[in-house]
């Protein structure tokens, strides 16, 4: 059995495959691989299962290797990044790595709140600029979070464990919104839920969660930010495209809200001269919800997990097709 891997993955998931005798290749190129290359990789090489992280996988990938790939495994809890009814359809069985990624993630949104309210990148870049001299008593001010009104928009594990940190670090109060409201996230963390209207209007700090929908894809456009306090803060460590970014861009010059953490932006990567990156109380990070070793690691296992259960013909642990 042969799989292909779109990046680097961490050592104790090759030691998975090699253990099975299963050949893993990687790619290892500076770029991300591109969808010409990528099919061509896989239909020349002849792999059995797909390991995907950092690229799209559209309907003409699949449809082009339907006939040798018999599982692909995402290294990632989003699977926005597949067309998952092109795999469906045909046949493929396809997998993703929650809940393993759940304090990693839900710490970075914790650091992002801090970062912004504290505006500690701006002031880091002060110093770095040389313009670490008088320092202001009135000037330059933060934000303090204790007893705060956190919003949660996505209120599933990731967003809980995000509660959970801002409870018991600030004593927030958590309002959230949902498709559906959630009674175990409500006894953990003395959550109420809210409209999303709600959640606009009421919310300091409003860290973003959700999974990226048709429904929730750039919810947070002109509209929504007009509602928020001119105080509050958004957060984002699920999908750039949740938000309009160039709304954000405006929400932010106009003073319809006061700061922004994100670790995903629309696009990654964020060009280097986006607006967002000059602005005093904006936090931007790669994208690096999930990375730290033993987070990549529980990821990296997982998703090998999959793999060897699905290319022995059985169902995959964390299976995401309907
Ligand atoms: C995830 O697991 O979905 C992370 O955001 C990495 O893409």
């Amino acid at each position: 059995m042969k799989v292909f891997a779109t990046k680097v993955i961490p050592e104790l998931a090759k030691e998975l495959f090699a253990n099975q005798q299963v050949i893993l290749d990687e790619w290892t190129g500076a770029q991300p691989i591109s969808k010409e290359q990528l099919t061509g990789t896989l239909i020349q090489g002849g792999y059995d299962g797909l390991l995907v992280a950092g690229v799209k996988i559209d309907a003409d990938i699949i449809d082009a290797v339907k006939a040798t790939v018999k599982v692909i495994s995402l290294l990632s809890v989003g699977f926005d990044n597949i067309d998952l009814e092109a795999a469906t359809r045909a046949g493929i069985p396809v997998s993703n790595t929650p809940d393993v990624l759940n304090d990693a993630t839900a710490q970075t949104a914790f650091l992002l709140m801090q970062n912004v309210a504290r505006k500690a990148f701006y002031n880091y870049r002060r110093i770095m600029d040389g313009d670490w001299k008088s320092e202001s008593f009135v000037k330059n001010l933060g934000q303090d979070l204790q007893g705060k009104t956190l919003g949660i928009f996505g209120m599933g594990s990731i967003g809980t464990v995000m509660a959970k940190l801002c409870k018991a670090a600030f004593n927030m109060d958590i309002i959230y919104h949902n498709r559906r409201p959630n009674k175990a996230a409500e006894t953990q963390t003395a959550a109420r839920y809210v409209s999303f209207e709600t959640l606009l209007r009421q919310s300091d700090i409003l860290s973003i969660h959700a999974a990226l929908t048709p429904e929730t894809t750039r919810i947070f456009n002109a509209e929504a930010f007009e509602k928020m306090k001119s105080s509050a803060i958004i957060i984002n460590t699920a999908r750039g495209k949740v938000i309009d970014e160039p709304a954000l861009i405006t929400a932010l010059e106009q003073k319809q809200i006061w700061g922004a953490g994100l670790d995903v932006t629309d696009p990654e990567p964020m060009a280097p001269d986006n607006p967002l990156l000059k602005m005093e109380n904006v936090a931007v990070l790669p994208h690096i919800g999930s990375a730290t070793v033993h987070t990549r690691n529980a990821m990296g296992q997982l998703a090998a997990e999959n793999m060897l259960l699905g290319l022995s013909g059985n169902r995959l642990k964390t299976i995401v097709n309907k």
